[in-house]
């Protein structure tokens, strides 16, 4: 925080140096330094004006309180409901909320570094009964999950996370799942943004879109079918990289590189797919590589990951047109 207040402050401070600037050169009498001296100066006053103004527009963003949508959740913590809830959060939560991607759930490691990317101090905590969230409520917990938000109104970094598209089953089953998992105690550090975040934020390339009310998310009943494996798709988000058709054409900020699955899967025998997911080498010996989460995507069992599989081998190619 107090990063991002130096950084206004020095971004107010060269709004009003090259302000100075352009009318100093504005009151010269030699055109060389009159006309060249307004348009730099008037420029970079226009672009620190800008970028002050995206900090602002990001620092609002983050402090500012947003209405708490409404949630009524009551988790029976069925031995079922646990087992889907653990299961899930191996596969959601792990690779922020522990420092080796396995339960427990303890607390992970600075998605800051692994960004590689100034972003602040961004430890996913600890969520064991043994963390905060004892202090939560399943209602506010579940709200967490698919808002971001806390019972203060306080938008955490989890709004930017896509585990609030699971369904509304499998959302509470993460919540009856994290009450009676084992309390590790540990504490991480507290979050902080730096001002590049508060920036990216500003621009708008994190999306926080809280929900004012929440609509209920179903799923289909799970079977190795595509319905089921468009479910995946957006649980597991695969088109934040992949992008919207899945063929490749994600924009920025997503990583670029992201394969056309709707040209590569549909030429994958099930076997190829269950095997590039599992191991990270697909049939011709293709190391894939960061950020492809294919670890992660490893863990879904056989039947989401055939149900995967079946969504995206049906998917009509889309080529690129020049
Ligand atoms: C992309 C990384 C990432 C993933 C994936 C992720 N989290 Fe988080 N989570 C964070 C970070 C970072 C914070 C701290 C947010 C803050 O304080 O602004 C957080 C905060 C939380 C909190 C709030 C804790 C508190 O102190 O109030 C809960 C609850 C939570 N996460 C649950 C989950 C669950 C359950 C999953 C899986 C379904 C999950 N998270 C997946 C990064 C992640
Ligand atoms: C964080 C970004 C990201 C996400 C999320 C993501 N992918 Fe990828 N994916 C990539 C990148 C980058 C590549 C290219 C890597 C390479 O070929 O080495 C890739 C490649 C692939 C390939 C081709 C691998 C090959 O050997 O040609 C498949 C198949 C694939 N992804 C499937 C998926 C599926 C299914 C999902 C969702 C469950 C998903 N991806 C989610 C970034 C991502």
């Amino acid at each position: 925080m107090i990063g991002n207040i130096i950084t206004l402050v020095i971004l107010v401070a060269l709004v009003v140096l090259f302000a100075w600037l352009v009318t100093r050169a504005w009151r010269s009498k030699r055109w060389y330094i009159k006309w060249p001296g307004i348009l730099v100066a008037g420029l970079l006053t226009l672009l620190f004006a800008l970028v002050t103004l995206v900090l602002v527009k990001g620092l609002y963003d983050f402090s500012r309180s947003y209405p708490v949508a409404r949630v009524n959740v009551a988790i029976a913590g069925t031995p079922e409901q646990i087992a889907r809830g653990e299961h899930m959060a191996t596969v959601l939560c792990a690779t922020c909320h522990s420092q080796n991607g396995q339960l427990p759930l303890s607390g992970g490691n600075n998605l800051s570094a692994d960004a590689g990317l100034p972003l602040g101090d961004l430890y996913a905590p600890n969520i064991t009964p043994a963390g905060k969230i004892k202090e939560l409520s399943d209602n506010d917990l579940y709200r967490i999950l698919r808002t971001g938000v806390e019972p203060n109104g306080h938008l955490t970094f989890m709004g930017g996370v896509t585990a609030r598209f699971m369904s509304d089953d499998d959302a509470q089953a993460v919540v009856a799942y994290l009450r009676q998992s084992t309390p590790v105690e540990n504490q991480t550090p507290p979050i902080s943004f730096s001002p590049l975040l508060t920036l990216f934020a500003g621009a708008g390339l994190i999306s926080f879109n809280v929900p004012d009310v929440l609509q209920p998310i179903n799923s289909p009943p799970k079977a190795a079918n595509k319905e089921y494996g468009e479910y995946v798709v957006r649980f597991m988000d695969c088109r934040g990289c992949h992008g919207p058709t899945l063929s490749g054409d994600a924009p920025p900020p997503s990583p670029p590189g992201a394969s056309n699955l709707t040209v590569v899967v549909p030429n994958w025998s099930k076997d190829d797919f269950f095997q590039a997911m599992r191991t990270g080498v697909d049939s011709t010996g293709h190391k894939i590589s960061p950020p492809m989460p294919w670890k992660q995507i490893g863990l879904l069992d056989d039947v989401e990951l055939d149900a995967l599989y079946e969504y995206l081998h049906a998917l009509t190619p889309i080529t690129a047109q020049k």
